[in-house]
């Protein structure tokens, strides 16, 4: 009997992987080590190493099924660039990676609880040099408000399966980024009303 494949698979990460990567070669360094915080299927981030070689990738997640996904899906690359996932939860200081040029997490704060965004904001300005870029994808709400009736759904169905959860305001992204030591950047509207927002290490 063959063993099941660990590999999972998102649609969505199909989708807006070349949009996000569009945006990462302009606001990433040139060459240095990247962290991808909640890696989850590892589709981004062997998509992100293929087309960035200079850089060199490490992926995380705390779930362990995921991780088995990012590991199969590394290996299968062959990519030189490109090392297994390790254990990383946002929220658990220190973290198992002292050192990085640039951190990259996609939709994650929205399906964690607030310690997790607050946790990646620490955890991004322990371990960024300055002027060091930590880049978030995912669906935000602007002054308060939703920015389309479908966030407003999704916000309502996160908050369905854990209160702890939800769509968050970038005002308060913001504030926590600030908190620990990271500046606004830049701001990028997203297909499917999804924001890409960047932070520097101050
Ligand atoms: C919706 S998935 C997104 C995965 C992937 N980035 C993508 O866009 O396809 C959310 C991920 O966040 C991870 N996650 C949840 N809480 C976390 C935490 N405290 N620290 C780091 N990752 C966390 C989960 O394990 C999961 O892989």
């Amino acid at each position: 009997m063959t063993p099941p494949d660990p590999r999972r698979h998102a649609p969505a990460a199909e989708r807006n992987r070349d949009p996000i990567l569009a945006i990462l070669v302009r606001v990433l360094p040139p060459a240095g080590h990247v962290l991808e915080v909640a890696g989850g299927t590892g589709q981004h981030v062997v998509h992100f190493a293929a087309a960035l070689p200079a850089l060199i990738w490490q992926p995380s997640d705390p779930d362990e099924g995921a991780r088995a996904s990012i590991a199969a899906r590394v290996a299968d690359s062959g990519l030189a660039n490109l090392r297994p996932p390790v254990a990383l939860d946002a929220t658990a200081a220190p973290w198992p990676v002292e050192r990085a040029d640039a951190v990259v997490c996609i939709n994650m704060i929205h399906i964690a609880p607030w310690a997790a965004t607050l946790g990646l904001m620490a955890g991004a300005a322990r371990i960024l040099p300055p002027g060091g870029p930590l880049v978030l994808y995912g669906p935000y709400a602007r002054g308060g408000r939703h920015t389309a009736p479908s966030n407003a759904a999704f916000d309502a169905d996160l908050r369905a399966r854990n209160p702890a959860w939800g769509v968050r305001d970038l005002d308060d992204v913001t504030a926590a980024a600030a908190a620990a030591g990271l500046d606004p950047a830049d701001v990028v509207e997203m297909p499917a009303n999804n924001l890409t927002v960047v932070f520097r290490r101050r």
